[in-house]
């Protein structure tokens, strides 16, 4: 039989704790926790993930993710888009730095994961889907790989 990754949630229902097969159902404790329906229902609704565009729902003010772990640091956001044109027949990826630097700090990719130089890393698809690169987050904390036209949505002039 094939394994494969079980989503959390199915077109905008949430599965409970006790049935997402991640959660101990022995354990008392679970009645604890809030139930991904109750803390999610109310978040901008997206179609693919966990079924909330985060990036909307940190644009109208409904999280506020902490910088850094004491909540000390203040984040340092950099409004800065990368052309990436290597992309044969696909559509150009735009990377805008600002969605990310929202949420993280400069570390989390430079210059372990890409170089202070555009065009300096070799990015392949390949890489990505193998959770390398862009990989390291897209299909495992962000919104996944299937949505191609997330990442390639400029096109080349004719
Ligand atoms: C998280 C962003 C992201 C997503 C989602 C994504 N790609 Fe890519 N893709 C990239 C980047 C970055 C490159 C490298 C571009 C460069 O180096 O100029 C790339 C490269 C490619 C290439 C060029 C050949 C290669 O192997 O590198 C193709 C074709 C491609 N992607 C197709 C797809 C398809 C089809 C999907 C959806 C199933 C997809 N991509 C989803 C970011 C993404
Ligand atoms: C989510 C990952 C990520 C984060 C976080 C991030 N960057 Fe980048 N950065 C990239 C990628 C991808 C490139 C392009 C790399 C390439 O083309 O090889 C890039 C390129 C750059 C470049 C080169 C621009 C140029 O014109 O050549 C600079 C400078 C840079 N980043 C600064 C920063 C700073 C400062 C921060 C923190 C405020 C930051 N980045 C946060 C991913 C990130
Ligand atoms: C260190 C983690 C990390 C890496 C590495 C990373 N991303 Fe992201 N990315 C995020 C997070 C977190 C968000 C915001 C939440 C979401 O949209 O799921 C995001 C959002 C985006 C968005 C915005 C989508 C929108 O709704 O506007 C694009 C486009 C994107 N990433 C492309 C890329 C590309 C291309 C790369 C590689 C060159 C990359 N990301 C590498 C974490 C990362």
């Amino acid at each position: 039989m094939l394994t494969c990754y079980q989503p959390a949630a199915i077109a905008g229902k949430w599965l409970p704790l006790e049935k997402d097969g991640l959660h101990d159902t022995s354990n008392p404790g679970l009645k604890l926790l809030q139930s991904p329906a109750e803390a999610l229902a109310n978040l901008p609704p997206d179609n693919a993930g966990n079924q909330v565009n985060w990036h909307k729902a940190m644009e109208q003010g409904l999280i506020n993710p902490r910088s850094s772990l004491s909540g000390a640091k203040e984040p340092e956001i950099l409004d800065l888009d990368i052309l990436m044109e290597d992309t044969r027949g696909a559509l150009m990826v735009l990377f805008p730095h600002k969605v990310h630097t929202q949420w993280l700090d400069c570390e989390n990719c430079h210059e372990k994961l890409f170089k202070y130089e555009t065009g300096a890393t070799p990015i392949s698809m390949g890489d990505i889907l193998n959770g390398e690169s862009c990989g390291v987050c897209h299909g495992a904390v962000a919104f996944p790989l299937t949505e191609c036209n997330r990442c390639h949505k400029i096109p080349r002039e004719q």
